[in-house]
């Protein structure tokens, strides 16, 4: 059999114009494409993926489960055209070409070893959602490539494959995020692109970062300041006291984002001494245009003075108010119904 052929593309997935092999693009790392379908339906208010088990003689990752449908775009081809071959020979959906939803592109870019050699692989995979109705029972398995197939629920899955990833799933996360975005719009919600910018120092704000980044769709960013405040005792109570009293910019950590693409900004952050953490401050005096942005605040606190820190925070950032606040105490250590409830109504608040 003739082997097969993938056009090369740029950093957007668009073809340069020269080919490449199969084995040539996976031995060297060439950029080529791929198309990747999701199946998805609704189930109550859940919406689940149908995930394709791998078969176990797959090199890679085999016995995992994996997007419902994924393959290679053959030269010459269009990714549309490629995706409903693919649903076609994998699991025997024939669907219009309408009816596959074009969600949005994402890179894969890994290097293994595989049967002794290097394999090295860098796609721009083509995002592609298909919610029409689907019956497990009804179709038709390419045994060759797939075990078989599960529905699963979608956050579920995207909580499974946040580190430490759950070895069950190998879904790439970047098709993941798409595919949750795409769904979220598409339930007609309204989508304020926000980006949670916060520091933690014992794990309480991280917890809690997560869980509205997970409930909202958001990015987040995690100040880490190059020198680290101490962990333990008094040395930690006495110099990150001393540092937010005294309203210190410690160095940050190289970070990067693009914060002309975010309408919202969230800031989350562990009271001290009834103050902001120094590191938010520091972020602040290096992007004075956040002023700009919708923005809301959470904190965390083991007692009181979380409403001070709320007007600390206002007065760094050169602003009024704040659209949305949120005050919990010590949330990873003392989780409880009410803390969850205080979560949810602020995520209505500023989604
Ligand atoms: C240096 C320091 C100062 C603190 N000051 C206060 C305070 O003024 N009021 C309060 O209620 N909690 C205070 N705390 C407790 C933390 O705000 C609280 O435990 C928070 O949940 C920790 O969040 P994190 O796990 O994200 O770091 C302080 C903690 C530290 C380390």
């Amino acid at each position: 059999m003739a082997e097969e052929i993938f056009d090369v593309v740029d950093e957007n997935g668009q073809p340069t114009g020269e080919t490449v092999t199969r084995s040539q693009a996976h031995a060297e790392g060439i950029r080529h494409r791929t198309a990747h379908i999701w199946v998805v339906r609704e189930n109550g208010d859940k919406t689940e993926v149908l995930l394709q088990k791998r078969a176990m003689n797959k090199d890679s990752f085999p016995g995992r489960y994996d997007t419902s449908s994924a393959g290679h775009i053959q030269a010459g081809d269009e990714p549309l055209e490629s995706a409903v071959r693919e649903l076609s020979e994998e699991l025997g959906i024939q669907a219009d070409p309408d009816d596959l939803k074009f969600a949005g592109t994402f890179p894969i870019q890994y290097e293994k070893e595989f049967h002794g050699k290097p394999f090295k692989d860098n796609e721009i995979a083509f995002v592609y959602v298909y919610d029409e109705e689907v019956e497990i029972d009804n179709l038709t398995i390419q045994k060759e490539e797939l075990d078989s197939v599960e529905w699963f629920d979608l956050e579920e899955v995207y909580q499974a494959c946040q580190p430490p990833r759950d070895e069950k799933f190998c879904v790439p996360i970047g098709g993941l995020e798409i595919v949750r975005k795409y769904v979220k719009a598409d339930e007609g919600d309204f989508f304020m692109k926000t980006l949670i910018i916060y520091y933690s120092h014992e794990g309480n704000t991280d917890f809690v970062a997560k869980k509205i980044a997970d409930k909202i769709g958001a990015d987040t960013l995690r100040l880490v300041p190059v020198k680290k405040y101490p962990e333990k005792g008094f040395a930690k109570f006495f110099w990150g006291g001393k540092s937010a009293v005294m309203a210190e910019t410690p160095d940050l950590e190289p970070y990067s984002i693009d914060l002309a693409s975010y309408e919202q900004i969230v800031f989350g952050f562990p009271v001290w001494a009834s103050n902001i953490t120094p590191p938010l401050r520091t972020f602040i005096k290096e992007n004075p245009g956040i002023k700009e942005k919708r923005i809301a605040a959470f904190a965390c606190q083991s007692g009181a003075g979380a409403e001070k820190a709320f007007g600390k925070l206002k007065e760094s950032i050169g602003i009024d108010s704040l659209a949305a606040t949120l005050i919990l105490i010590d949330p990873k250590d003392k989780p409880s119904d009410d803390n969850d409830k205080k979560i949810e109504d602020f995520c209505k608040e500023i989604f």
